[in-house]
């Protein structure tokens, strides 16, 4: 499973990616928001520049033409820029245009199956199904995973599942056994995924005991 950072913020990326464990990036409008007065296009290539794997940027336009005009724009921004499409009639259309010039996509905002059968016919290379915003509606977003993966397994579609909007480890751990490709979660739910209070204090007990060991040594050697 590849693990991806949901965030435009080049700190947490840097981090992440000190970690050596970090295989992309996503963003969106939203995210890259936060990051304040930053041009857009330069701040993709920054991120592209850090990680070595893909980078999801995702359109504004929702016109067809709009939306292959700014993918061919993000696409020259860097190689490994894959372009975020939403998942619209017309970005429908987009994906399938985009995919016979040879350029990723990213099919963004799924909430059903249906709809992810359709970017994976328009040629998407991943799909991106929403799992926390429909937990948000007391519904159950890893079971979209689920019925995504037994679809597209079960005609041989070559789109890669990628669980978003990621809340907690959880999701993570659920994604994982529903056979996602991908999971892309905020920073803090990537450091999420080591916490255990079993290991802070196993680590406690072990490094107290090897502090007595090493008095123990030296008191009998009459050093201490
Ligand atoms: C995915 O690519 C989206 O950027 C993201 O996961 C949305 O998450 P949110 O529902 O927490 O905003």
């Amino acid at each position: 499973m590849k693990l991806f950072i949901d965030t435009a913020d080049l700190d947490e990326i840097r981090e992440a990616n000190d970690m050596g464990i970090l295989d992309g990036v996503t963003t969106n409008p939203s995210l890259v928001k936060d990051e304040g007065n930053v041009d857009f296009h330069e701040h993709v290539f920054t991120i592209c520049e850090t990680v070595d794997g893909d980078v999801s940027a995702e359109v504004t336009a929702t016109t067809v033409d709009g939306m292959i005009e700014e993918a061919h724009r993000l696409h020259q921004v860097h190689e490994n820029v894959v372009v975020k499409i939403p998942l619209t009639q017309d970005g429908i259309k987009a994906l399938r245009a985009l995919d016979a010039e040879g350029i990723e996509t990213n099919c963004t905002l799924c909430f059903s199956p249906t709809q992810a059968t359709l970017a994976a016919k328009a040629g998407a290379d991943y799909i991106s199904p929403f799992i926390g915003r429909i937990d948000d509606l007391s519904s159950d977003g890893v079971g979209l995973i689920e019925e995504i993966v037994q679809i597209y397994d079960n005609y041989d579609f070559d789109t890669e599942v990628l669980a978003a909007s990621i809340r907690h480890p959880t999701h993570v751990k659920r994604a994982a056994l529903a056979g996602a490709d991908v999971a892309t979660m905020p920073f803090e739910t990537l450091l999420a995924l080591l916490d255990h209070p079993l290991t802070d204090r196993g680590l406690e007990r072990f490094l107290a005991d090897w502090e007595a060991y090493k008095d123990a040594r030296k008191a009998e050697a009459g050093l201490a």
